[in-house]
């Protein structure tokens, strides 16, 4: 076949591919920028209102995310303010705010200290507080970590490590520092407090049974340490039974023990003693907030809760709530203050019966105390349960209340709800995409393709009158459509909605939708033309809905295409674990246009139910080539298939002796890579076991870190015809995969290996280096062709890159140009498989790279680009002829250059023309999922991590497009031209032909 060639000299014909034209900005791709899903556990990292200074109406909403982003939000809109990504190990503990300035800490034990300014997220100041490899790995990493800002001006007081307070202006340069000398750090210090005089650190001391409190006072001036003391005291739930509220230099230790509050006036003598709330019995303190304004509430057993407030120097009862009753969750408590400053506290109770969530909101400034009550309507189908609320409110007229509530939802989602008003939704959860595919829609269906026997009245008498119309006038429509421009155009993927709700595809197949599947127990469809979410579904948890437990999902398959004539299915294979910590295997069945469940026999309820397959953890699994059947293994390497059908095990049945795959086993306590191979087990109930065939000799110290399938596309061309007329036949073998191992204990180098499934034969092998006792390596595999990432600290490199390489590597069959093995049709046990050629070359290049994808395109007759993510947060694109490992190293010969080779450069240099993100931030992306769209020149791009990205591509160039410059009116002219030329010379080539007959 040569149209892979094809391909390639009508890319040499049209000039150069532009990455993107400005206009096609947000037209052909878009992106959406997400900050993570909140850290909800502590009140150091959960989301927080902040008003910006006194007597102003702006504010953002503060949050630290599970993908390591301390964020801010606008509320009017719910688009992210700034975000401050951290590098991984640099995991942020906790954040302090004051004013316009917001204080983090990240790292071991807090190690590195940053303030930002909470307006613009400037960068005020970044300092190294502890060498982080002296710091303490605390779970939670919030814990001996605080900040404090002194009394007057803007130093900071920093607690760090569990013991080490400094005082630091804001420039970061350290005034005093203090470490607790505690040799055997049996005090964990976590809270640190200023006065104008001195400086209070607050720790815990663990005993047998409880903890110990324990305080330092130290001199603000100087640091000097002045009084050390163990407070009597035994707490069980350790810092979340501990708490300090203050009122200017008042200030109190509360804690709560064995059911009774007490607390502690804080003095530079600590020579106050413990004291006791009276009265009654608590079982959990809240801080809501509103500590430096002395206010915090506590909740009795029977379930009412109380707000306390710092009255002098004693803890006063200014308001109950009462209990809930059985009808509500346990209450949510939150305060927040108006733009004058006065606090308001709220209670929000989530009734899964009544599916709605009742707030309470008290105003303790107006008369002698108000409550404005409300309610909102939860969807609690769609978002789980709350699990974390913060408050704002306005007070804008006398004794009225506005409030307005950010809640973070068990799904990962963001909310923003004024009084009963939904505001805004951001589902962060898709931050933590764990599996995306590409799904083709349906087209929608024409009228004309109805059956004649069940038109309706209407669509007969609209057949009739398009069947009336006669041919010639057809046509003639047809051209002038043409012509003119008039029918859809390739560069923009607009679609009329249809009143169905249901979507479909767009003329090109632009339109997909993207099912995404999250940790955070949902599934969601994406429009591929515009990213919105066309629908999502919470999964339910089966018999564990009861226990409660979550879903990990695992694969997704797609079960049925459009090309079935049935409306798209996924399967979602997925590890539900309990809260009694059993591991089931589960999967998931939908409509991939719709969300619908349609597992068979499973009823479509509120929630998706799954169907459970293994009572027990999932070991491998994969789709038959007949891409309806999913095979998944248990432990005990025995074979389960979805649909359980009779369909299903025939094919599987008569596949099963060609079915050859690697697993990751233990063997003799070591993780070793064996082939499997299946067959029928009759003493196992007759079922399919997996039996191993091969096991891959690796260095007995060496463990497996990625095992990689050879993706399987369309293949237009089987050969690559040189400039000397000479053929390379591409090595396509079925069964491929590349292995990256590393030794145990801080490698020094890792291996790539590429291996045949069916006998563990080793393809290739090559060794890469180590930086810091960890591979940084990415790979692509498809057909023949290998590419792989990995930096080198070694590498000096050229210009600023420094150690980034590109290495490409492509597979031939036979040793020399022109010898033909058949690769992809031999036989699994066939010699010839080892019969294999390499041509490999190494670039430079100047990005660390965090995921590696092919374009793909219908037929695989357009050339492959390589998509790449850089760490700079860019989604890039380049041409396989830059990655050519044929590239000459020397002047290009007139042969080689008919083949396009270019001479060879190892530096792949940075194009901005390349850059298929623009100017987005396409931040931490792991993976990046390509698929094809109906028109052959171009591949879909979806890019997931922090944020999630989409494009198209037309790696040879939109060949098959017309360009919208094109003169159609010309070519209409031109074609009926020959139209004529041809009817007018037709009956003068006969006659000629006729006439030579006559004398042949
Ligand atoms: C969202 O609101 C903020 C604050 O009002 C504003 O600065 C920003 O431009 C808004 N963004 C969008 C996309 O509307």
């Amino acid at each position: 076949m040569r149209l892979g060639r094809l391909a390639s000299s009508l890319a040499l014909v049209f000039p150069v591919a532009f990455a993107l034209h400005e206009s096609d900005v947000g037209v052909v791709d878009w992106h959406k920028k997400l900050v993570g899903v909140p850290l909800t556990s502590s009140s150091t990292t959960a989301p927080v209102f902040h008003r910006v200074g006194e007597e102003t109406t702006h504010s953002v909403i503060l949050t630290a995310t599970a993908s390591n982003v301390l964020a801010a939000i606008f509320p009017e809109n719910g688009t992210v303010a700034w975000r401050y990504i951290h590098e991984s190990g640099d995991n942020i503990a906790s954040f302090y705010i004051h004013k316009n300035v917001v204080a983090s800490l990240s790292g071991p034990g807090g190690a590195t200290l940053r303030t930002f300014d909470i307006l613009n997220g400037h960068l005020l100041l970044e300092q190294r507080i502890h060498e982080p490899s002296h710091g303490h790995l605390y779970e939670p990493s919030y814990l001996g970590t605080s900040v404090a800002y002194a009394a007057e001006g803007s130093d900071l007081v920093v607690l760090s490590n569990g013991g080490l307070v400094q005082w630091l202006d804001n420039l970061g340069t350290v005034k005093w520092s203090w470490s607790s000398s505690d040799p055997s750090a049996l005090v964990i210090f976590s809270k640190v407090v200023t006065t104008t005089t001195h400086v209070y650190a607050i720790g815990l001391s663990k005993t047998p049974s409880s903890y110990k409190l324990h305080v330092a006072v130290l001199s603000a001036g100087t640091g000097e340490l002045t009084q050390s003391s163990d407070i009597p005291s035994s707490i069980t739930a350790g810092l979340n039974d501990l708490m300090v509220v203050r009122r200017a230099d008042e200030v109190l230790v509360v804690w709560l023990e064995q059911g009774s509050l007490k607390y502690l006036t804080l003095s530079p003598n600590l020579q106050s003693s413990p004291t006791a709330v009276k009265g009654s019995a608590f079982k959990r303190i809240v801080d809501v907030g509103l500590s430096e304004y002395g206010q915090f509430l506590a909740v009795k057993d029977d379930g009412s809760s109380r707000i306390f407030k710092l009255d002098g120097s004693a803890l006063k009862s200014i308001w109950e709530f009462s209990a809930s009753g059985n009808k509500h969750a346990d209450p949510i408590f939150s305060g927040g203050r108006d733009k004058k400053g006065n606090p308001y506290i709220a209670q929000v109770r989530w009734s899964h019966a009544l599916n709605q969530a009742a707030v309470d909101v008290y105003t303790g400034h107006l008369g002698k105390g108000v409550m404005t009550a409300y309610t909102f309507p939860f969807d609690t189908q769609s978002h789980g349960i709350i699990t974390h609320a913060t408050l704002d409110c306005v007070n804008p007229s006398e004794m009225t209340v506005v409030s307005r509530l950010a809640i973070t939802t068990s799904t990962g989602a963001m909310q923003l709800w004024q009084q009963s008003q939904h505001q805004w939704t951001r589902e962060e959860s898709l931050s933590t995409i764990a599996v995306a595919e590409f799904v083709e829609l349906q087209e929608k269906v024409d009228i004309s393709h109805i059956p004649k026997e069940r038109e309706t009245f209407g669509q007969r008498l609209q057949r009739q009158i398009m069947e009336a119309q006669d041919f010639p006038q057809y046509a003639l429509k047809f051209v002038k459509r043409f012509a003119t421009g008039s029918y859809a155009s390739a560069s923009s993927a607009a679609v009329a909605p249809d009143s169905a709700g249901k979507p479909y595809r767009d003329a090109f197949g632009f339109r997909q939708v993207i099912v995404v599947a999250t940790p955070y127990s949902k599934v969601f469809g994406i429009d591929s033309s515009n990213g919105e979410i066309l629908w999502s579904r919470m999964f339910g948890l089966g018999w564990a809905a009861e226990t409660g437990g979550s879903i990990r999902p695992v694969k997704l398959y797609v079960t049925q295409t459009v090309h079935d004539g049935d409306s798209p299915q996924v399967v979602l294979v997925a590890q539900r674990r309990a809260e009694n910590t059993l591991i089931d295997t589960v999967v998931y069945h939908l409509d991939a246009s719709s969300g619908e469940n349609v597992a068979p026999g499973v009823v479509d309820k509120d929630v998706l139910e799954g169907v459970d397959i293994i009572s027990g953890p999932l070991v491998e699994s994969f789709i038959l080539p007949d891409h309806k059947t999913v095979v998944m293994l248990d432990e005990f390497l025995q074979v389960y298939l979805y649909p359980d059908t009779k369909e299903a095990t025939a094919s599987f049945t008569k596949l099963a002796p060609s079915l050859h795959f690697p697993l990751r086993v233990n063997v003799d306590g070591q993780r070793r890579l064996v082939g499997q191979q299946v067959s029928l087990n009759t003493e196992l109930s007759d079922r399919f076991v997996a039996h191993p065939t091969w096991t891959l000799s690796l260095p007995p110290s060496e463990d497996i870190q990625t095992l990689l399938p050879a993706s399987h596309e369309p293949i237009a061309s089987f050969g690559k015809v040189l400039g000397n007329r000479t053929t390379l036949y591409k090595y396509l073998n079925p069964r491929m995969f590349a292995l990256l191992t590393a030794p145990k204990a801080q490698p020094a180098s890792c291996t790539i290996y590429l291996v045949d499934s069916a006998k563990g034969s080793v393809l290739h092998r090559t060794s890469v280096p180590a930086s810091g006792g960890v591979c940084d390596v990415q790979m692509s595999l498809v057909e023949n062709w290998f590419s792989y990432y990995y930096y080198d600290p070694e590498f000096t490199g050229v210009g600023q890159s420094k150690g980034h390489r590109m290495v490409t590597v492509e597979l031939y069959e036979g040793s020399q140009v022109d010898e033909k093995t058949k690769s992809s049709e031999l036989s699994a046990f066939s010699d010839k498989l080892l019969d294999v050629s390499t041509f490999e070359q190494a670039y430079i290049f100047p990005h660390g790279v965090t995921a590696l994808a092919t374009t793909s395109t219908k037929f695989g007759i357009s050339t492959k680009d390589l998509i790449v993510a850089t760490k700079n947060h860019k989604i890039l694109s380049i041409p396989r002829r830059v990655l050519n490992p044929r590239r000459p190293n020397r002047k290009v010969t007139a042969e080689e250059q008919e083949e396009q080779l270019i001479h060879y450069d190892p530096l792949i240099p940075d194009d901005p023309r390349r850059t298929l993100s623009h100017n987005y931030e396409v931040a931490n992306v792991r993976r990046i999922v390509t698929a094809p769209a109906l028109l052959e020149s171009t591949s879909l791009v979806f890019a997931y991590g922090l944020d999630l990205f989409f494009t198209r591509v037309a790696p040879s160039n939109t060949f098959d497009v017309l360009n919208e410059n094109f003169n159609k009116g010309q070519l209409v002219v031109t074609v009926t031209g020959l139209a004529v030329a041809i009817m007018v010379t037709r009956p003068m080539v006969k006659r000629k032909r006729l006439r030579e007959r006559w004398y042949q």
